[in-house]
């Protein structure tokens, strides 16, 4: 049986850094604030929350429970380079799915860390027994969109002016999904 507690990858990027993968623990608060406010001001402007708000970071790691939000760091010399998140819900009609959100360090882009948090992201989600994962995306996003789609997710929807970056103009927004299981109505374990 799959326990997210014990999980570690150490793997190496394409420039040679060697980063460490490990779910979040509340000791990681002030490193993920640090983290939070290298974030670039053009990304900041499309971000669902204000990240570099010390309250929020402090709220997230007080509050840690995976089996709600699955906050997958990559770790370099103690420090984050990035996080990837599964958030979910055991019962109700998406019990099977999984919202991903994700962030790499303005200074780790482009050497397929991006790449390899979101395929770690889709092991982690199978081990879990998720069925699908989705990620929303402003459509002017074009890296993200770029990156889920080489790792096998597919473009579902566009949903026009769903949100607003922080100077409230309204943005579109890319639905994409990836299939991690088949869908099993056999056995459905539908519990509100
Ligand atoms: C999107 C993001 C996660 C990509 O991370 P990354 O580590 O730079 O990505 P990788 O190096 O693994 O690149 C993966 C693919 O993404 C695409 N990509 C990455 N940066 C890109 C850019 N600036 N423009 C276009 N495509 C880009 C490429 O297709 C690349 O594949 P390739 O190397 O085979 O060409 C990173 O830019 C980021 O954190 N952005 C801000 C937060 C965000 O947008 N999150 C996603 C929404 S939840």
């Amino acid at each position: 049986m799959f326990d997210i507690n014990t999980y570690r990858k150490e793997t190496t990027l394409k420039d040679g850094t060697k980063v460490l993968l490990r779910p979040m623990v509340a000791e990681d608060q002030d490193a993920l604030y640090e983290f939070f406010k290298g974030v670039p001001r053009e990304d900041s402007r499309y971000l669902r929350d204000d990240v570099t708000s010390r309250l929020l970071v402090e709220k997230w790691a007080k509050n840690l429970d995976y089996t709600k939000t699955l906050p997958i760091l990559a770790v370099k010399n103690g420090a984050i380079v990035a996080d990837a998140t599964i958030n979910r819900r055991r019962s109700g009609w998406k019990w099977h799915l999984g919202t991903v959100r994700m962030f790499v360090h303005k200074d780790f882009r482009k050497v397929g860390l991006g790449r390899l948090m979101i395929e770690e992201v889709c092991q982690i989600a199978f081990k879990l027994e998720l069925e699908k994962l989705i990620v929303e995306i402003p459509e002017i996003n074009r890296a993200a969109i770029n990156a889920f789609n080489k790792n096998g997710f597919s473009r579902v929807a566009v949903i026009p002016n769903l949100v607003k970056d922080r100077e409230n103009r309204p943005l579109d927004v890319v639905v994409m999904t990836k299939d991690i299981k088949p869908a099993r109505d056999e056995e459905y374990d539908y519990d509100f």
